[in-house]
This record gives structure tokens, sequence and C-alpha cells, in this order.
């Protein structure tokens, strides 16, 4: 072989069966080949295992999504490049024209535009209800034929409390069925409930650094063989060195987890008691309208806590831009503190009643909280609320 072939068809370095990595290596291979062509047929035709075109599938992304699944107590999971795509391919592939969906104002604002903009164009209805309103829910699900209900719990920032046994149980009902963005409840919980399909964005708590986006689409076995061949035809596939750190990122996961619940529990139980914060949201604290739901449903309430201040819009920016921890920035779930002010969420694409469903007000924060010490954190906090005249 001259060297110009060698650079390009390299040295076989393979590892005796009983010699094994303990970090599965990254398949960052395209491409997948046999020696025989009938048995590219029969692995394209699912006649035999193996790998062929990483779109498609590729080794680390079986791994990750074996074990989101398993996580998530369902038989089979997709993956895509980040937490939009996994909700794009979800509804693209769960709808067709003539669908009718119940969707709510507290949804992700990419996820309300996905259902009511783009499939809207295509022939989609939907109604927008509140996430609290059972008896709404029950008379759309009566008034129209429903193919999906699209609900988040925790919802996203204001961290209401979805009752997943009365919604999944309505929808059932009447023959819809349920898609839960489980992305702020982390990747163990809900999945003893009777939810259709969960997509999160692994983004957040699954990778945990900031440092990859990614998605999963995770139900049972059919639900996600149907979805895999608009999958493929979509082309939303993650990147296998993407997978691989979010794989790395899972074996911290439950560490992180029960870190950032400590600290947001303790961060929540300091704001409650500041004259500056009118309102505190947050499903761990005792008095909160979602905590004897949370309970019963969540392992962890999560790592999010929102509050507002009585003071409004300003003070919430002159807040934020006083924390010297909390970055201002984007996202959640993540070993770093974060904020976001008020003036970066205002709720878009709603009328004035179902913005006030949102339960988002002119002085609204958000914090997600990292794996800081506590104390710092809530020094940090306190200097801030003195600081900014909260
Ligand atoms: C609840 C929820 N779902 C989905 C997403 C989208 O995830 P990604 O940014 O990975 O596309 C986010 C992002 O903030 C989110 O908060």
């Amino acid at each position: 072989m001259k060297p110009r072939t060698r650079v390009t068809h390299l040295p076989d370095v393979s590892l005796p069966p009983d010699n094994r990595p303990l970090v599965a290596p990254i398949y960052q291979s395209v491409k997948f080949s046999f020696d025989d062509v009938g048995e590219t047929r029969r692995q394209w035709a699912g006649q035999r295992a193996g790998f062929y075109y990483s779109r498609v599938s590729n080794p680390t992304l079986r791994q990750l999504e074996l074990v989101l699944a398993e996580l998530q107590g369902r038989d089979a999971c997709l993956l895509t490049g980040s937490g939009v795509s996994a909700m794009s391919v979800a509804l693209l592939a769960l709808l067709k024209a003539g669908d009718h969906v119940i969707v709510f104002a507290e949804l992700y604002g990419p996820t309300r535009a996905l259902v009511q903009r783009l499939l809207g164009r295509y022939g989609v209805s939907s109604t927008m209800l509140a996430l609290d309103d059972l008896v709404g829910i029950e008379r759309a699900l009566e008034a129209t034929p429903t193919r999906l209900v699209v609900f988040e719990s925790p919802t996203n920032p204001v961290l209401k409390v979805a009752d997943l046994e009365r919604i999944t149980a309505l929808a059932h009902a009447r023959g819809a069925l349920t898609l839960l963005d489980n992305t702020l409840a982390g990747l163990h919980n809900h999945g003893r409930f009777d939810v259709d399909v969960y997509v999160h964005s692994l983004t957040k708590f699954a990778s945990g650094h900031g440092d990859v986006m990614g998605g999963a689409v995770i139900a049972r076995r059919e639900l996600i063989e149907g979805m895999r061949g608009d999958a493929e035809n979509l082309g939303p596939t993650l990147d296998p060195h993407a997978a691989f750190l979010i794989l790395r990122g899972l074996k911290t996961y439950f560490l992180r987890w029960d870190a950032q619940c400590a600290n947001a529990q303790r961060v929540a139980e300091f704001l409650g008691g500041r004259p500056e914060v009118s309102r505190v949201r947050y499903p761990g604290l005792p008095g909160d309208p979602g905590q004897a739901l949370a309970a019963r449903q969540m392992e962890g309430f999560g790592a999010i806590v929102t509050f507002d201040l009585a003071a409004g819009l300003e003070a919430g920016t002159r807040f934020a831009e006083a924390l010297e921890l909390f970055s201002i920035t984007a996202s959640l779930g993540s070993t770093e503190s974060l904020v976001v002010a008020p003036a970066m969420q205002p709720p878009r694409g709603l009328t004035t009643e179902q913005a006030a469903w949102t339960g988002i007000g002119p002085g609204t924060v958000r914090l997600s909280l990292g794996i800081e010490d506590t104390d710092d954190l809530i020094a940090d906090l306190r200097q801030a609320l003195e600081r900014s005249g909260g």
C-alpha cells in the first residue's frame, strides 16, 4: 500500500474480546460497512443487527438511547440535535392535516409556535388553555376529536405542576395521546404515569455542563418506531461526539440533581423570608400551589426557583446585574447558577388573558441553581437584593 492509500485506509486496531475499555469509545464514524452486499441489505431490512449510516443509527447514540429509555421507564428512545428538534420530530411524526391538539399558555415558547404557527400552516388546529384548567381540558376534548395533548410539568418559568394522572386519564378517555415535555422534571421522573411520549432537552440536566446540545423523544417502542422513518427523512440527528459528552455527563446526573434540588430548596426558603420578594414559586415550598401534586409525582422538586420582585421590571434588571455568581443567560440545569431577569421573559404570542395564565409578572425572576456552595449562593442573592434596592 502506498502512503496516499495508507493514510486513507488506516491499520486496523481491534481489542480482543476479553479486553474492554471502561468508557465506550465514541463511534465518530458516519458509515459502517459489511463485506457483503447481501448482509448490507439484510441490515437495511432490519433482518440482522448492525449499523450502516449515522443519520439513521450509531452505536454511541444507541447506548444513550438505551439508558435514557430505561431511566424514563419506557422501551425506546429517539435522539436529536436539540430539545426543540426532539419536539418538532415528535409533533411532525404524530400529526397530520385535520388533527386537533390541546396546548397550554405555559408551554415553552417554541413548542407553542411549532403547534400554532408551523403546524397551523399544515392544517393542524389547536386549542390553548391554562394548565390547571382541568374542566377546560375535559370540555375541549369533548368538543373536538383530539389527537394530542401537549404539556409540561413543572412549567417554565413559573413552575406550575400538572396533574399527570388527571390529564392523561382525560386524554385517554377521548382517544387522545399525551406528550409531556419533561425537561424541568429531569430524566428519572414521571415514568410511572400513563404518558405516551416524553420529550427532553438533553442540553439541560442530562449533560449538565452547558457544553453540548441534544434532545430525546422517549416512548413505547411502537410509537418511536413509527417516528424513526420520519426522523431519518427530516435529519435532526445528534452527533456521536455530542452523545458521548451527554453519556459522560449522565454519570453524575443524580449527584448533580440532588445537589441542585438541595440548593434550590434552601434558596427558595431564603427568598421567601425577604421583604423585597412578593412571591416565590418552588414546588418544594410548603404552601406552593404545586406542592402536594409535586410531592406525589416527583422525586426531587427540581433546580429552578422563580420569584417576583415587588419593585418590578427595572429592579429585576438591577438585581440580575448585581449578582456575581449567577450568570445572566438562557437555559437551565447546568452546574453553574443562572438568572433570567424579568425584562428577558415577557410572554410572547399570547393574548392578555393567556399571558395572565402563565403567571409571569413584571418582576418575575427565574433562577437555575447549580452545584455551588449554598451559603455562597445565598450571600450573593442577599447582596444583590440589598444593592439593587429590590
Ligand atoms: C422546557 C423546555 N423544553 C425544551 C427546550 C429546548 O431545548 P433546546 O434548547 O435543547 O432546544 C427548553 C430550553 O430552554 C426548555 O426549557
